[in-house]
């Protein structure tokens, strides 16, 4: 089988697929509170989404995530959860969720073959919260991650996105919350991806080592070398099974052993986060349908696009004019 590897030697095994640019959130560092969404006729249908999924599969992609948007507001969404599901070879099969659509979801994504899911929560006050996402409710969040628990996933990982001056003083509740309901938890260094204008970035950014030394305050952290193939570095405490994990994108780059791609909801295949290269492959879809082989080499060959890193700086400006919420993070 041709493997997908890129000019700087790495593998990638690990595909995100946007299934929606759409959201019932917008939250202040992934959206603006006006915004457009996609046109029909431009996003992948499921069937083509399902085909995406297929041929990385074949490429030897064991890993894959649906993102979003937020992947629960997609119509179908559980069907194309249980086709992707079932495709052979694959061993890590998750979604990153907002949330608030587990309580109606989480039992048909279990039963369809998802492993784990990943939870955006960034503050435990239900007002802060409001303010954070702008129209989220923080009781059917919760709510909808003990859903999930009672439909058999075992393991949630929370995201919590610190902004300094917005949800800085939460990380040891969020710590705590995360050790009392069992739930790994990672802390995500804020991108500027988008012009989100709610706050300046510069102003906003907090970083990964001031969170660890705040959680280091009550509990030892010790390294693990354990690994979901993402980007997360990962710490245990003594007395816990939670993990904790931090997102460095800024002050601890990952990007030597990035192992991933992303799929726009456009059928895009993006080879970076952080940069613009780009190929599309919506259109290799609608001109041979059914036929995986010209998708397959033509994924292959964007291998050679990859750049070797971000250049995400902290002081504000904006370097990636696409917003979140069309690669799902
Ligand atoms: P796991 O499979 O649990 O490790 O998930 P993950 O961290 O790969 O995925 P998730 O969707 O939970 O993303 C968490 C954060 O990591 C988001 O803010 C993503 O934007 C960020 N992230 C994931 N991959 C990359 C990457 O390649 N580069 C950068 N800069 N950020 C990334
Ligand atoms: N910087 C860092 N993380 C972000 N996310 C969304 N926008 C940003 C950003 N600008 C996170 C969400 C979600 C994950 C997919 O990406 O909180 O958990
Ligand atoms: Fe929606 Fe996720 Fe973006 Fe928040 S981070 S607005 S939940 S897509």
């Amino acid at each position: 089988m041709t493997a997908l590897i890129d000019k700087f030697s790495r593998q990638v095994r690990y595909v995100r697929i946007s299934v929606t640019d759409r959201c019932d959130f917008r939250c202040v560092y992934c959206m603006s509170e006006e915004m457009t969404f996609l046109p029909r006729a431009q996003v992948l249908s499921l069937e083509e989404l399902h085909q995406v999924a297929r041929a990385f599969s074949e490429l030897g992609v064991e890993k894959i995530r649906l993102t979003g948007g937020e992947p629960l507001v997609r119509k179908g969404i559980d069907d194309l959860v249980a086709g992707i599901g079932a495709l052979p070879g694959l061993k890590d099969f998750s979604m990153t969720t907002n949330g608030a659509g587990l309580r109606k979801h989480a039992e048909a994504l279990h039963r369809g073959g998802m492993t784990r899911l990943n939870v955006s929560l960034d503050s435990l006050n239900g007002e802060r919260f409001r303010q954070l996402t702008r129209t989220g409710d923080l009781n059917k969040v919760i709510d909808g991650i003990h859903a999930a628990q009672d439909a058999g996933f075992e393991k949630i990982k929370l995201n919590a996105v610190i902004l300094r001056g917005r949800n800085d003083d939460e990380v040891l509740d969020l710590v705590d919350f995360a050790r009392d309901e069992h739930l790994d938890i990672s802390f995500i260094e804020e991108m500027p991806l988008g012009d989100v204008s709610d706050h300046s970035r510069g102003e906003t950014f907090y970083s990964s080592d001031d969170v660890q030394k705040e959680i280091e305050s009550r509990y030892a952290l010790m390294p693990s070398t354990e690994t979901t193939a993402g980007p997360s570095r990962y710490f245990r405490m003594a007395d816990s099974a939670s993990r904790i994990g931090f997102i460095s994108p800024h002050s601890h780059n990952f990007c030597s052993t990035c192992n991933r791609v992303r799929v726009t909801v456009e059928g895009r295949l993006l080879l970076c986060l952080g940069n613009e290269h780009s190929v599309d492959l919506r259109g290799t879809l609608r001109r041979y349908p059914g036929d995986l082989t010209p998708l397959k080499e033509q994924i292959v060959a964007a291998m050679d696009l990859k750049p070797e890193r971000h250049h995400f700086t902290t002081d504000g400006d904006v370097q990636v004019v696409r917003f979140m919420n069309m690669t799902g993070g």
